[in-house]
């Protein structure tokens, strides 16, 4: 239920283009920069609460993530209850009164997100937003929703069903347009997070149905071979991110406990340089010192939410020696290099090649030391590892 057929998805693009040329543009405003929260997949999946989800939003204030830019506590699917008479949606047991949390996230000075799903269910098998969107829509702003994840799930199915891959294309661009009506119509600013695990080229039309964020790849897992295919994969996708409208790698895994702190330091650093929302997937009650620092690390985080909101991009690799570089405003640049193989390795940058002439400043943004006015750098990096570099600025 949970994917659409590869064979379909892997033909979609060309009709997505033609359909949704005439969609509307959604609104920046609410995405100026890439969202930036926790969200409760990751960590606890089906095993959330609204006493978990109160926990999370205490700690993220209590550890300084809220002070370093976290802002949103979105809830994951298994929330979802039944429908009234009237088919307006309730939460199920686990959360008996959605909008006294929000009311609680909203004072700790945070935001609140949900999920739900175009298709009659969610993937965990919960009430879906299918023929409910607008009603959906005005609920979610009745209890002060901030966010919504809007995952494809079982609109999958009636996709391949309707046996055509224009036909299919199309009911999934309606679903989502519709649910960016809905939400619109709310007056509500919220905002929207498409799901679709990156088939048919969505970075390309993601936009067009409104999308804040369109997730464009798989689910993330904790383990580095993973985080590594989904964070490197992201090569040649810098162009269709802009502020109000982002790719999306998938969730963080760091402090989750199945890659050490070298890896994290990698998957943190690769999605700053991706402009990847930074949506944390840990337990924010139960983190280590390291922890916390890799995700409040204010330098990183600070290439991740740049104001020019450009998308970094893939320079050089060289087998497993991979250089990235993200635009930062004021011409400055942020560098990667990074080491995808199992040793230490020698990974060079000349700044030429990220279009730097001349001695630039160069800061080592985890080292927190600045190395001089430079012209190249060559570091040893440890397996899996990063040398992230401030060029400039
Ligand atoms: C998946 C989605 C995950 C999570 C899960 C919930 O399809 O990619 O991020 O939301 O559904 O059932």
């Amino acid at each position: 239920m949970k994917r659409i057929g590869t064979t379909v998805a892997a033909a979609l693009s060309m009709a997505a283009l033609t359909m949704a040329a005439g969609a509307r543009a959604g609104p920046a405003s609410v995405a100026p920069t890439p969202p930036m929260g926790w969200n409760s997949w990751n960590h606890f999946a089906a095993k959330i609460d609204d006493a978990t989800v109160r926990a999370q939003a205490d700690a993220m204030v209590a550890s300084g993530m809220r002070d370093a830019g976290y802002r949103y506590i979105n809830i994951d699917d298994t929330w979802e209850g039944a429908r009234d008479a009237a088919g307006v949606i309730h939460p199920n047991a686990k959360f008996p009164d959605m909008k006294a949390l929000a009311d609680y996230v909203h004072s700790k000075g945070l935001k609140l997100g949900i999920y739900s799903s175009p298709g009659p269910k969610t993937c965990a098998g919960y009430e879906g937003s299918m023929g409910h969107e607008a009603q959906d829509a005005k609920t979610y702003a009745e209890w002060g929703i901030d966010y919504l994840k809007y995952d494809l799930c079982s609109l999958g199915p009636s996709m391949i069903a309707s046996g055509s891959l224009e036909k299919a294309q199309a009911i999934e661009l309606e679903a989502y347009k519709k649910m960016d009506a809905a939400l619109r119509a709310t007056g509500r600013p919220i905002v929207y997070s498409l799901c679709q695990y990156g088939v048919a080229q969505v970075w390309r039309w993601g936009g067009s149905v409104g999308g804040n964020l369109w997730r464009t790849t798989g689910d993330i897992t904790d383990r580095f071979s993973r985080m590594a295919t989904i964070g490197f994969g992201q090569a040649g996708l810098s162009k269709f991110a802009k502020p109000g409208r982002w790719n999306d790698p998938d969730m963080l895994e760091v402090g989750n406990g199945g890659m050490n702190a070298v890896e994290y330091r990698t998957h943190m650093s690769l999605w700053a340089l991706l402009a990847a929302p930074l949506l944390a997937g840990n337990d924010l009650t139960k983190m280590t010192p390291e922890t916390l620092a890799i995700l409040t690390n204010r330098e990183v985080i600070a290439i991740d939410q740049d104001p020019a909101g450009r998308q970094g991009d893939r320079v050089t690799a060289e087998g497993p020696l991979e250089v990235w570089a993200k635009p930062l405003s004021g011409g400055a640049k942020a560098v990667g290099l990074f080491n995808l193989s199992d040793q230490p390795s020698y990974v060079e940058v000349d700044f030429a090649q990220v279009g730097l002439k001349g001695p630039v400043k160069t800061r080592d943004i985890w080292g927190a030391k600045d190395l001089g006015r430079l012209k190249a750098y060559r570091a040893l990096v440890p397996a899996h590892g990063v040398m992230l570099l401030r060029l400039g600025g």
